[in-house]
């Protein structure tokens, strides 16, 4: 296949361009090189020099429609991963996020039209953060809890509860019919995103998949963007010594997938010639709390800094969410196969290898403090 991956340098990008040239596909990778995970010189950007070699690459915006033809010129399979990724940061930088998750689509969108004869398929990257809170159980039924309310934090209740009973609920898997309500300018981008990939390429006749990854996590992960990959956040807050402050209680789970297997959901998704028009989740199924990741990390680091459980808590974040494999499993074939405590090893062997970045991360709760967005 001739591939174009949109934010092909990123995290995820480079680790499928590494694989889909093993595999012997012609890619192309179209990337604005983002300062804020490639650094202020996009040259010296170790992802970019992770896939130099290994495809063609075009420096340019996803919003720009010219460079998106001329990018698209010869492709018959289209990764879209371009996007800014930052839930939190989302929040304030509103208009960049509509621009580059939004609008970057719809042009990606409009420049395949002229395409859609030679593309035989679109994966576009969404996220868990479509589903806000996702889905919940309590008293013989599901639930979708709506964004926690402030009251309740603040007084330090962090489990979402029945609005009616006031009873707390209790986190089962999400599926992808679980309700969209997400509770990020993120989110929202992310799901219209989707939403509008699927929509088109089905009204054009092109195959296409959506893809919810939820929190990817190993190498190459940028160790210097604050706003977004708590272990990348974490391990260099260790590394440098500092603290880790955790926010709420601790006990809130994310659900972990290593690189290596998203890249295989990917690849997965590309190759299958059946499947069209249809969205999966992408997660282990598994449910890890952000204290675990802490303790784990501090103690594979070997570096003695004080994890401290603050109570404090950002607006926009949810509490709990992990994938309900099942459907991924079934149509697409798709299982991860590495375990959170495998992966983390993997994940911290990297990092050492690594030169160790500013730790910005205080910069960045400054900026959310200031907007009132973090309690
Ligand atoms: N990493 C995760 O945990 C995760 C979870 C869910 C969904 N996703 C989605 O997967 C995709 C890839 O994520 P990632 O972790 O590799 O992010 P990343 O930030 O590492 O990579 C994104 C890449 O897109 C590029 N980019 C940003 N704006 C662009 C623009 N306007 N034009 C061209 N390039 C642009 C950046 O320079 C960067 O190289 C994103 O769509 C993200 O929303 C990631």
């Amino acid at each position: 296949m001739r591939i174009l991956i949109t934010g092909g340098a990123g995290f995820i990008g480079s680790n499928l361009v590494s694989r889909l040239f093993l595999e012997g596909h012609t890619i192309r990778v179209l990337d604005k090189l983002c300062p804020q995970i490639h650094g202020d010189n996009p040259s010296l950007s170790p992802l970019l020099q992770h896939v130099n070699g290994k495809c063609e690459f075009i420096h340019g915006d996803v919003c720009c429609l010219d460079t998106v033809r001329s990018a698209l010129a010869g492709c018959n399979a289209v990764v879209h991963l371009a996007a800014e990724t930052g839930t939190g940061q989302s929040m304030y930088e509103v208009t960049k996020y509509c621009q580059t998750n939004v609008q970057g689509t719809g042009v990606l969108l409009e420049a395949m039209t002229e395409y859609k004869n030679a593309i035989r398929k679109v994966v576009v990257a969404s996220s868990r953060a479509v589903y806000g809170e996702g889905r919940y159980f309590l008293e013989d039924k599901y639930h979708y809890p709506r964004a926690r309310n402030e009251g309740d934090l603040s007084r330090g209740i962090f489990e979402p509860r029945c609005f009616e009973t006031g009873r707390v609920m209790q986190a089962v898997a999400t599926h992808e019919d679980s309700l969209i309500q997400p509770n990020s300018i993120y989110g929202l981008t992310k799901y219209t995103q989707e939403h509008m990939t699927l929509l088109n390429c089905n009204a054009l006749n092109i195959p296409v998949v959506a893809l919810r990854f939820q929190n990817v996590y190993g190498p190459g992960q940028s160790l210097s963007n604050p706003y977004t990959g708590i272990l990348s956040i974490f391990s260099t807050r260790i590394l440098h010594g500092h603290g880790v402050d955790i926010y709420e209680d601790g006990n809130e789970s994310r659900d972990f997938i290593y690189i290596d297997d998203v890249v295989d959901s990917i690849v997965l998704a590309l190759n299958n010639e059946e499947v069209t028009g249809e969205v999966f989740g992408v997660g282990t199924g598994t449910a890890t709390s952000v204290l675990e990741v802490a303790e784990e990390l501090v103690s594979l680091y070997g570096i003695d800094v004080p994890i401290k459980v603050t109570g404090s808590y950002r607006v926009g974040d949810i509490r709990h969410n992990f994938a309900d494999t099942s459907k991924g499993e079934r149509v697409l074939g798709f299982k991860a196969k590495t375990s959170f405590e495998a992966g983390i090893v993997k994940f911290v062997d990297w990092v050492k290898g690594q030169p160790l970045q500013d730790d910005r991360y205080g910069e960045s709760l400054d900026i959310l403090k200031k907007r009132g967005l973090f309690k």
